[in-house]
């Protein structure tokens, strides 16, 4: 991640008494046993302690179908599956930050996880949740911690969510290691927050994500003749000129 945090002019700033809202989710299948979950828990408390209202969700507790490829959300916004993530994705759209759990399966996010981000094709390729903040977590008995934060910021930064530094916790035989990063969680779910009341910008992580946008605009012009509102929103924007 990149170290050049640049603060925005303070108009952009959102006042203290504004609503701030932060949600978790987590890809764990372990629910209230996840070292995750705690981990989540510990960066929500510090966002919370910092007047952020918060929220998470356990992936494993909803109903998520996988993505079949069926090409209905490209021709018409809209999901064939009816199962529970419309619910998780209203809650994406009305917060203004959003912080990714998962535990390492195989060198990967869970099942879960993946499940539930093949899921965002949509949002992505709309950019319908861009100019969020969000960050990453990640528990591990050893290996593969980095790699799925860095996979996990991959897909915040796909999604137009500028990512601050992420936080990957290998536990092994030493079951106190999660309890010493409490601290540094609840750091960074107060820093999330203050990322967002001050919209601190990153010019590295902008530019990809502009990068990525203009890709996507050609999705959006081509699709321009059935989902046309999507399509004067990009032009509203000036993401498509
Ligand atoms: C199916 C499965 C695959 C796992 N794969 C790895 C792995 O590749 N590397 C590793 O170090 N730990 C691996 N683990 C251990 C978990 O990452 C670790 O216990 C994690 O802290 C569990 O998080 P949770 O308590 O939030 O579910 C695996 C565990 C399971 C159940």
């Amino acid at each position: 991640m990149e170290g050049g945090a640049v603060p925005a002019p303070i108009q952009s700033m959102k006042g203290p008494g504004e609503d701030l809202f932060i949600l978790g989710i987590s890809g764990s299948p372990r629910e209230m046993r996840s070292r995750t979950r705690m981990l989540l828990q510990w960066v929500l408390a510090g966002a919370a302690a910092a007047g952020a209202k918060t929220e998470l969700i356990d992936l494993t507790s909803l109903r998520i179908e996988a993505c079949t490829a069926c090409e209905s959300c490209s021709l018409t916004g809209a999901c064939l599956n009816t199962d529970d993530f419309p619910f998780i994705y209203k809650r994406m759209i009305a917060a203004h930050g959003i912080v990714l759990g998962s535990p390492v399966y195989i060198d990967h996010v869970t099942g879960q996880m993946k499940v539930f981000i093949d899921r965002l094709a949509d949002a992505i390729h709309y950019q319908t949740l861009a100019g969020k903040y969000g960050c990453a977590v990640a528990t591990t008995w050893s290996s593969g911690g980095e790699e799925v934060i860095s996979y996990l910021n991959h897909v915040l930064s796909y999604l137009g969510i500028l990512a601050l530094d992420g936080i990957s916790v290998s536990t092994g035989d030493d079951s106190d290691s999660l309890f010493g990063a409490e601290e540094r969680a609840r750091n960074l779910g107060a820093m999330l927050t203050m990322a967002i009341r001050t919209q601190v910008q990153y010019p590295g992580q902008s530019a990809i994500i502009g990068e990525n946008r203009a890709f996507f605009a050609r999705i959006v012009e081509e699709n321009r003749e059935w989902r046309r509102d999507e399509y004067d929103e990009w032009v509203r924007k000036g993401w498509i000129t």
